[in-house]
């Protein structure tokens, strides 16, 4: 595990923290002496996780919060103040996907998951920006290697990464001469509840993974990279071979990009195509 102390005593936000890479990334904060707080909407399940975040639970707050609804981002960040009167770094994590063709589609997933995973980010980082500014700190978006080149049968997941790519990289320039930094962080495919939790075409979870979850990059690998860039004060971070490959790639190559994307799609077991 990494060792520094960068992470000491900074008051630090995770909003999908009940499980995969925000749950991976809360673990590694405490462990790192931060003041985790963690957001889902799963409170039992975040309790009852607390005590292996930080020996001392003082140093834990876990608020139930579903990032699609405003209010609840609003006190998501007057809790964390309220508890230890600052932030230091906010991970906007929380995440959903899908998986289905446009054609099929029923227009309440693309707005769930505009709602959750653009709409989560721009809430929570409007109410954190204040106290951000404040302590010249960090804001995270958790994108995608989606969110630079495009999924077929992920419609919105993939416009809603893209999204919230353009709000941060718009932020950042804002904020350019304020001591903010604001990192937009993609993994790559990493092993995780995502793609069970992920919506079909009704708006129903899959509950299944297409994937082979054991052979993708660990949830505490991932955290470790996203440790690693916050330390750096990194702008952009790209993860995975494939991943830095897709990437260049569809700038260089985009019309090939397409192609390759879709005989990788194509070849996913109960591909969409089919
Ligand atoms: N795993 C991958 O291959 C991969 C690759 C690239 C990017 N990502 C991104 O990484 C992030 C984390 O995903 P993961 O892979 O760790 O998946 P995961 O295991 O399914 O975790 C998703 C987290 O988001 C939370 N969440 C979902 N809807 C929410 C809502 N409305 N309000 C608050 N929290 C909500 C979930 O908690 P509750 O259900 O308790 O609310 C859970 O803690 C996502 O943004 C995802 O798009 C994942």
């Amino acid at each position: 595990m990494m060792k520094t102390d960068y992470f000491k005593d900074k008051v630090i936000v995770v909003t999908g923290a009940s499980s995969g890479i925000g749950l991976a990334s809360a673990r590694l904060f405490g462990k790192l002496g931060a003041k985790v707080v963690m957001a889902a909407r799963s409170l039992d399940k975040m309790l009852s996780l607390a005590p292996e975040i930080s020996d001392n639970q003082d140093n834990v707050l876990c608020v139930k919060t579903d990032v699609s609804v405003e209010d609840d981002c609003r006190e998501l960040i007057r809790k964390t103040v309220e508890k230890y009167g600052r932030i230091d770094i906010l991970v906007n994590n929380a995440g959903l996907s899908m998986r289905a063709m446009f054609k099929d589609l029923d227009l309440s997933v693309i707005h769930r998951l505009m709602d959750v995973n653009f709409w989560g980010t721009v809430y929570c980082t409007k109410y954190a920006l204040p106290w951000l500014l404040e302590s010249r700190g960090q804001v995270v978006g958790v994108i995608s290697i989606a969110g630079f080149s495009a999924l077929p049968a992920r419609t919105g997941y993939s416009c809603s990464k893209y999204a919230i790519r353009g709000f941060l990289d718009t932020l950042r320039i804002e904020h350019l001469k304020d001591g903010l930094n604001v990192l937009v962080f993609a993994p790559g495919y990493t092993e995780s509840n995502v793609r069970n939790a992920a919506l079909v075409a009704d708006g129903s979870p899959q509950g299944k993974t297409p994937l082979d979850e054991g052979k993708l990059m660990s949830a505490e690998k991932c955290a470790e990279y996203l440790a690693r860039g916050l330390k750096a004060r990194r702008s952009q971070m790209i993860l995975t071979g494939l991943g830095k490959a897709t990437v260049a790639a569809h700038r260089l190559f985009p019309r090939l990009t397409d192609s390759l994307t879709y005989s990788f799609i194509a070849r996913e077991e109960d591909s969409p195509f089919k």
